[in-house]
């Protein structure tokens, strides 16, 4: 074995603790296929420009929702708040209808689910590919703003609550 798969295995053994370090919002983005509305929970959104407003995400190539998303025209951003652990678990797993019994509408074909501090509808300006991953940047064509803390990602967990300054 060479020096150079060595280290590459050494990397990708510590890599997920390092990135478990790295504190993140928690949001689920919506799409639709042909059949259902789809969606998933993503912790890798962030803000992407001011001019024009636009957030940028990753999906895994391997995700359900990864061909409606990148061909699809709109997609829905949910930053999700501190009381909806439930709702993060929901999108998190794969598979069965992760919409039943949860109160969502259709917003001009995005799937909108209520209740969530922050809803952004997003035109797909941009995917590009690198490994089995895709960044996708979308430029924010509605937004709404309400209340609540956020569910915050830190050491594989999202039980954290965040304490304002004292
Ligand atoms: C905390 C957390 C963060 C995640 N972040 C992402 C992400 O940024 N991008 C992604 O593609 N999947 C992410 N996932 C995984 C997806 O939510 C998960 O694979 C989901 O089941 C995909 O559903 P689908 O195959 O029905 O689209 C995350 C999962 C968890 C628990």
């Amino acid at each position: 074995m060479t020096a150079r798969v060595l280290a590459e295995q050494a990397v990708a053994s510590v890599f997920p603790d390092a990135m478990a370090r790295l504190a993140a919002g928690l949001a689920v983005v919506t799409t639709r296929d042909a059949e259902a509305p789809r969606g998933l929970l993503v912790s890798s959104l962030c803000s992407y420009s001011v001019a024009p407003p636009s957030v940028l995400l990753t999906i895994d190539r391997g995700s359900r929702s990864y061909r409606p998303l990148t061909e699809g025209a709109e997609f829905g951003v949910h930053l999700l708040a501190d009381t909806q652990a439930a709702v993060a678990d929901r999108f998190a797993r794969r598979g069965a209808d992760k919409f039943a019994g949860l109160a969502w509408e259709w917003d001009d074909g995005v799937p909108r689910l209520r209740g969530v501090p922050v809803y952004l509808r997003c035109a797909l300006a941009m995917v590009f590919a690198h490994g089995d991953h895709a960044v996708v940047i979308g430029e924010v064509a509605a937004a709404r703003v309400g209340r609540g803390d956020p569910l915050v990602y830190f050491g594989r967990r999202y039980d954290w609550r965040l304490r304002g300054p004292a």
